[in-house]
């Protein structure tokens, strides 16, 4: 019987690319994003991540048919850049529903299923959420609640054998870039620095890693018997996130406030 992945945001960039990549691996793989697609490696189903009563429904019905659910990643999420004065209530709303709420909402869900199989939950966060970055303020917020979630949740569920893993990119080439939501500049305060920033992040992705990179260590993180509580994805970024951990925090805010 093959084993059962369920990942989010399989439509595009790091969740296709994993997608593909666990169906090669012999995984059984269900994908829910929103918008119709349609391949021949794994099962594609429509589906906001916002809509709690159809992703029970999906989990259900995947259930139903598979018999187990192994591991569920929660990988869909969006980004929005611009000035914290200038951010509108529905936009912050709107980042914190995708990036956590959805996520807390599908592993409460799965978690009957994933104590059977003595299964997996990979939650996707990010460097930005360990290193926070001006000018994206609400997303490092989500990724570092996500991280805190996820530490908690592995306790909770230690002494039932579900493991709980994060998965922490870098900089990675995908259409997030072109996805990300850009809050209106209202006026001049913050001169260039926005423009900036924005520019700068834009960048840095689109001369990121290649999607398959995470996808590998998604992998990792589902065939180890006792996967890493966060794992880094590249070796400089893993270097960057220790140093951010061991230098003050106040000299590690003063170099990212003079890269952005
Ligand atoms: N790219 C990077 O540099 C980078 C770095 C660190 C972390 N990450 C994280 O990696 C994850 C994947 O991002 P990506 O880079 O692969 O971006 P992407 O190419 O924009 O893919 C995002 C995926 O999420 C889905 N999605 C967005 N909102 C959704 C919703 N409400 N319901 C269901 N699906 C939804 C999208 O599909 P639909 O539009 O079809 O719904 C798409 O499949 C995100 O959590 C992101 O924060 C990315």
């Amino acid at each position: 019987m093959n084993k059962v992945v369920i990942i989010t945001g399989a439509s595009s960039g790091i969740g296709l690319s994993t997608a593909l990549y666990l169906s090669e691996k012999g995984y059984k793989v269900y994908g829910i994003s929103r918008r119709d697609f349609h391949n021949d490696k794994f099962t594609h189903i429509s589906c906001d991540v916002l809509d709690s009563e159809k992703i029970k429904k999906i989990i259900e019905e995947i259930y139903l048919k598979e018999k187990n659910i192994f591991a569920i990643i929660n990988n869909a999420g969006i980004g929005i850049s611009g000035a914290i004065e200038y951010a509108k209530r529905e936009d912050v709303e709107k980042i914190f529903e995708i990036n956590v709420v959805s996520v807390i909402n599908l592993c409460s869900i799965a978690i009957p299923y994933l104590r059977e199989s003595k299964g997996k939950i990979v939650n996707i966060s990010s460097v930005a959420g360990e290193i926070a970055i001006p000018f994206q303020a609400c997303y490092s917020a989500t990724k570092s609640a996500i991280e805190n979630f996820s530490m908690a949740l592995a306790s909770e569920l230690k002494p039932q054998r579900i493991k709980v893993c994060c998965v922490r990119p870098g900089d990675t080439k995908t259409s997030f870039t072109k996805n990300r939501e850009k809050t209106e500049v209202v006026n001049d305060i913050y001169g260039q620095r926005i423009l900036k920033s924005v520019q700068k992040m834009e960048r840095d992705e689109q001369r990121g890693a290649d999607p398959i990179k995470v996808s590998n260590v998604i992998y990792k993180c589902l065939k180890k018997k006792n996967p890493p509580l966060v794992c880094t994805v590249g070796i400089g970024y893993k270097l960057l996130c220790l140093l951010s951990k061991m230098l003050p925090k106040k000299f590690v805010n003063y170099i990212v406030y003079k890269l952005y």
